[in-house]
């Protein structure tokens, strides 16, 4: 096999259908990562089937297989290397089968990453998705393909995903981050921040509720940096403007950088009810020393001021967290900060990570002196004490009733239905006996009779 680069392709207009692919190969698209990826994914399903491909639901079916993968931390790219590692037997049935790797790992490893456990046929970053359907029709004649370049402009804007389940969905209104923070690899891998317009969100919004949508999660590595490049609009005027269009559609978004976690945005949450009174705000550390090696721009103090602006704002406000142990050069002094401050804001929930060194980022070069059984350590003791506070929390819902979206029967339990508060929680609860006079995507109100640290459960009180 040859290894080509192609020359970098313009954007095609919305509505060219160029079907390079009449034969109808199938493709499936395996998802790893974020919810950035997960709509990624529908880009580029988008894209393929833009151009003849059709979409298949399993590997067995599939000519093409492509991994959309998350290279955050460690454990995240050694999935990925496991996952092709079981392909390869899939190989061995079907050796015309195409295989790409797609997403931030496609970005970071690049080249090494061609023609792994002799397997690997394609590796598209990305910003480079439109030449997709043109390197897998290369691939089937026997081309390797790299496809890794980072754009300043591609946003995919008048790419419209193809969302095949549920009520929720995803909009991307930005690609890319620049906040770089010492630890993270993303603004190597996704490349430098950049919005849509504030029409073509604002209008993706309004055709989603006609289609049945009642949630959508507007998404970016740092939210409140949006711009929009037509005005002179922020996050704020972006998230307002799409409350006002779909009134009855619920909003959320995701993630907010505490440094710019303004008053306006939390005074425009608080105007409509439309939008979730729900914010996840990563502190990572509880030690101001830490955070300023993670370059994350706020103190603990500033940090605390912000949940008090949101707090008094916004009373019902949920919150959660993302949480780093054993950052380069932690103490237990370090980390007994962050387990104090967990205490002091009390978090809904949390998400917590072992820290991973990542090359080429600046924390990479302060090395990973906190020994293995020490982060193991830390991270369980935070678990621990979010697992309690989460539970506490819950427990004093018990005995309100809560408006809750339906989306779908229980995973645990198929018999009883799913749905979440507008505070995101997960509530549990049965079908009206035989009486289906609700359906996904209503809203009931459901009253709490019990809770775990994770989920709700109750009956329906009205429909
Ligand atoms: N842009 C988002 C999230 C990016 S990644 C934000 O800023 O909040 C999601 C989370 O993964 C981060 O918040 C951080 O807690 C964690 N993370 C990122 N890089 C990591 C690393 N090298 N090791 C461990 N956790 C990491
Ligand atoms: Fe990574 Fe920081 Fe950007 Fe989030 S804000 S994606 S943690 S660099
Ligand atoms: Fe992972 Fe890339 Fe998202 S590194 S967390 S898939 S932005």
């Amino acid at each position: 096999m040859t290894t080509i680069e192609l020359p970098v392709l313009q954007p095609e207009p919305a509505n060219e259908h160029t079907s390079t692919n009449d034969g109808g190969h199938a493709v499936y698209v395996e998802t790893y990562g974020c919810q950035m990826n997960l709509n990624d994914t529908e880009i580029v399903q988008a894209i393929m089937a833009r151009h003849g491909f059709r979409l298949a639901d399993s590997i067995a079916e599939a000519d093409v297989v492509l991994l959309n993968t998350c290279a955050v931390r460690d454990n995240a790219e050694r999935k990925i290397h496991e996952r092709l590692k079981h392909l390869r037997s899939w190989r061995k049935r079907k050796p015309q089968m195409v295989v790409g790797v797609l997403g931030c790992m496609a970005e970071r490893l690049r080249r090494s990453l061609l023609g792994e456990q002799d397997l690997v046929d394609l590796v598209v970053g990305p910003d480079e998705y439109r030449r997709l359907p043109d390197l897998v029709e290369r691939a089937f004649a026997g081309e390797q393909g790299i496809a890794v370049k980072l754009s300043r402009v591609e946003t995919y804007d008048d790419i419209t995903p193809i969302r095949t389940q549920g009520i929720s969905a995803w909009i991307s209104i930005m690609r890319g981050c620049d906040k770089f923070c010492t630890f993270c690899v993303v603004p190597f891998t996704r490349g430098r921040e950049r919005s849509r317009p504030l029409e073509s969100i604002v209008r993706e919004a309004a055709q989603l509720w006609d289609d049945g949508f009642r949630e959508v999660t507007l998404l970016g590595q740092n939210v409140n940096s949006y711009r929009d490049p037509d005005g002179q609009g922020d996050f704020a005027d972006l998230l307002a403007a799409v409350a006002e269009a779909v009134p009855r559609m619920r909003i959320r978004y995701t993630t907010s950088h505490p440094y710019d976690m303004s008053d306006k945005l939390i005074e425009t949450m608080a105007a409509y009810a439309n939008i979730c009174p729900y914010i996840h705000l990563p502190v990572q550390s509880g030690s101001d020393r830490i955070l300023q090696l993670m370059n994350r721009h706020y103190t603990v103090a500033q940090y605390l001021e912000r949940i008090e602006k949101i707090r008094s704002t916004i009373p019902r406000c949920a919150l959660s967290t993302d949480i780093i142990v054993g950052f380069c050069t932690e103490t237990d002094e370090d980390h007994r900060k962050t387990l104090e401050l967990m205490e002091t804001v009390r978090y809904d929930g949390a998400y917590m990570f072992k820290y991973s060194p990542r090359e080429n980022t600046k924390a990479w070069k302060m090395g990973d002196d906190v020994p293995e059984e020490v982060k193991a350590q830390r991270l369980e003791e935070v678990i621990q004490l979010q697992q309690q506070i989460s539970w506490e929390i819950n427990q004093t819902e018990i005995g309100k009733t809560f408006e809750v979206l339906v989306e779908g029967p229980s995973k645990r339990d198929p018999a009883q239905w799913q749905g979440r508060t507008d505070t995101n929680k997960v509530v549990i609860f049965p079908h009206l006996g035989t009486d289906q006079s609700y359906i996904v995507g209503d809203y009931v109100q459901v009253r709490i009779e019990r809770a775990t640290s994770a989920t709700l459960f109750g009956t329906v009180v009205a429909g």
